[in-house]
């Protein structure tokens, strides 16, 4: 299988993948840090979009959004869920708008898809360049330190006749700036069993580095995981929301 094989061959299964995720309760986090720290503007980004689940919730709160996406796959089905928005193919590290945007997010752990410290800095710069003065970066990521290698996620849910079930879960070596993201996904239909799994390389980072990769370009505040209440990281847990304001 091709790397990233989900989101191109599987795109038509990444909703059902995702279908446990509150997407409704993530956007309303990212509503209130931009109301509370940001410039009050309406244009919008969404990174690594995927489907575009976080756009759909944007564009009801009145946002005008624009999605990128590396996977044109991906963003074929975005198209369909938000025909009112704007949707490009760029890759998130090196990416260019023709306008600034007052808020850009990037969910699902998706800025560890830059793929090397050199990267995500250069994602970072491509995000500052994007926003308007005093725009809202907002993004959740996990601590390379705090990885649990044991642990995975799993869900599973019917579909068309057929018994899904999406796994996935971090690894991290201990050593170096990657870990991998392992994925896999398994399809039940009258007792035959397809299995498919990916391993996407991802860009390893301390909380500590991360926020002294933001430090140049940005406020940065880091907040509790947590989309039902804006609280501060306890500085232990290993996955944190970053809400980053351009200076
Ligand atoms: C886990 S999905 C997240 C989708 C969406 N943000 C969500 O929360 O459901 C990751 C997405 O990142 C995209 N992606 C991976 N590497 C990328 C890159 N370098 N630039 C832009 N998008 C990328 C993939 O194509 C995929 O759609």
């Amino acid at each position: 299988m091709l790397p990233n094989a989900l989101y191109t061959d599987l795109s038509g299964y990444y909703d059902l993948m995702c279908a446990d995720i509150n997407y409704q309760a993530q956007t309303n986090t990212v509503l209130r840090l931009a109301q509370a720290l940001g410039n009050g503007g309406k244009t919008h980004l969404d990174l690594a979009c995927g489907t575009a689940p976080h756009i759909y919730h944007f564009l009801k709160a009145g946002y005008q959004s624009i999605g990128l996406d590396i996977n044109q796959p991906m963003l074929d089905i975005a198209q369909q869920r938000c025909p009112q928005a704007q949707f490009m193919l760029q890759n998130m590290c090196e990416f260019t708008l023709s306008t600034s945007v007052d808020l850009i997010t990037c969910f699902l752990y998706s800025i560890h898809y830059s793929a090397s410290i050199a990267q995500l800095q250069h994602c970072i710069r491509s995000v500052y360049h994007a926003l308007t003065p005093g725009g809202v970066f907002c993004f959740n990521a996990v601590d390379k330190d705090k990885i649990c290698n044991n642990s995975s996620v799993r869900h599973s849910t019917q579909h068309d006749g057929s018994q899904f079930v999406f796994e996935s879960g971090w690894h991290y070596s201990g050593q170096g700036e990657q870990q991998a993201l392992n994925l896999s996904i398994s399809k039940t239909c009258t007792a035959q069993t397809q299995h498919w799994q990916d391993q996407h390389t991802m860009v390893a980072v301390s909380f500590t580095e991360l926020e002294a990769l933001l430090l140049p370009y940005f406020e940065v505040h880091i907040l509790a995981h947590d989309y039902d209440k804006l609280t501060p990281w306890d500085t232990q847990s290993g996955n944190a929301i970053f809400a980053c304001v351009k200076r």
